[in-house]
C-alpha cells in the first residue's frame, strides 16, 4: 500500500511521525494547528490539518491565566481527551506542562505515559534541547515520539525575561546545539519559536527531523499557530507571526448580540424552533 500524502484528501490513515519524515525528504511542508476542545478539532480535521497540539498555550487563550506556567497536567489531559474523540487522522501531540518533566527523565516518562494512555495522543511536546537531552531519551527510547520545542520557550518566559526572539548573535550556536541535541536524542520534530529566519533555515537544512517554526521564517519545514490567534478569536495584541485569517471574535459578538435582540424582542424562538 503506498504512504498517504500528508494533505492526503480523503484518506483516513492515521498521520505518523514517518510519513512528517517523508514529508521532509519530499519537501512538502504542512500546517499544525494547537487544538483544545472537541468540535474546533473535527473542524481543523476536515480541513486537512495533519498534525494537532494540544498547546499549554490554552492556560492563555483556553484557561484566561496570562501565562502557560499554571497550566496542569489535568488541564492538558482534559483537553486531550477531547480532541482525541473527535479526530481520527491527525497526529494528536499533548504538551508536557511546566513542571510535569523537568524533575527527571521518571517523571517525564510518567507524565508522557498519562498523555497516551488517558488522553489517547500520539506524542507529546517538551521545552527545551540540551537542557532535557535525558528526557527526550528516555521517551524516546520507551516508545513515545516527542516534538521538542526550542527558542523561546514560554514556560520558561520569567527565565528568558520575557517574550523575546531567540538565537541571535552568540545564542545562535545555543540554539543550534538545542536543535542537534533534540535530534540526537531521538525527537521526531522540533518547534522553533520567536527565532531569526536565518538561524532557522540553518537548523532546518542541517537536521535530519521537521522543524516546525512560530515566528521562524518560510524556511521552516512546517508552521504552527495558535487556533484562536489565526481565527481572530484573541482580544488584544497579538504578536508579529501571526497572520489572521478570519474574524471570529467579531462574527461571534455579532451572533451573540442579534440573539440577545431577538430574544428581547420577541422575535426568538419562531414557531420553527416550538413544539405543538
Ligand atoms: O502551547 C503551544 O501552543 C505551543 C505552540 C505555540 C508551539 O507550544
Amino acid at each position: 500500500m503506498s504512504e498517504p500524502v500528508l494533505y492526503g484528501g480523503k484518506s483516513t490513515v492515521r498521520v505518523r511521525v514517518h510519513h512528517l519524515q517523508q514529508a521532509k525528504e519530499r519537501g512538502e511542508k504542512w500546517a499544525m494547528l494547537t487544538a483544545y476542545d472537541t468540535l474546533s478539532a473535527a473542524v481543523f480535521e476536515e480541513a486537512g490539518i495533519p498534525v494537532m497540539l494540544v498547546g499549554d498555550s490554552s492556560g492563555n487563550v483556553v484557561l484566561g491565566h496570562t501565562s502557560t506556567v499554571p497550566v496542569t497536567v489535568e488541564d492538558i489531559l482534559g483537553m486531550t481527551k477531547a480532541v482525541t474523540r473527535s479526530t481520527k487522522r491527525a497526529l494528536i501531540v499533548a504538551d508536557l506542562p511546566f513542571g510535569s518533566y523537568e524533575g527527571s527523565p521518571q517523571q517525564a516518562f510518567a507524565t508522557a505515559v498519562r498523555m497516551m494512555k488517558e488522553g489517547g495522543a500520539q506524542a507529546v511536546k517538551l521545552e527545551g534541547g540540551v537542557r532535557v537531552a535525558a528526557q527526550t531519551r528516555m521517551l524516546t527510547e520507551n516508545g513515545i515520539p516527542v516534538m521538542a520545542h526550542i527558542g523561546f520557550t514560554p514556560q520558561s518566559e520569567h527565565a528568558l525575561g520575557g517574550y523575546r526572539v531567540q538565537g541571535r548573535g552568540a545564542g545562535a550556536d545555543q540554539l543550534l546545539a538545542d536543535a542537534h541535541s533534540a535530534q540526537e536524542s531521538g525527537a521526531f520534530a522540533v518547534v522553533l519559536e520567536m527565532v531569526p529566519a536565518e538561524i532557522a533555515a540553518q537548523v532546518t537544512k542541517e537536521l535530519a527531523i521537521p522543524t516546525i517554526g512560530i515566528g521562524a521564517g518560510v524556511d521552516c519545514d512546517a508552521q504552527v499557530l495558535v487556533w484562536p490567534d489565526m481565527a481572530g478569536l484573541t482580544t488584544g495584541r497579538v504578536p508579529r507571526f501571526v497572520k489572521k485569517y478570519a474574524d471570529l471574535r467579531g462574527e461571534l459578538l455579532r451572533a451573540a448580540r442579534e440573539y440577545a435582540d431577538e430574544v428581547r424582542t420577541g422575535v426568538f424562538p419562531g414557531p420553527e424552533h416550538s413544539f405543538e
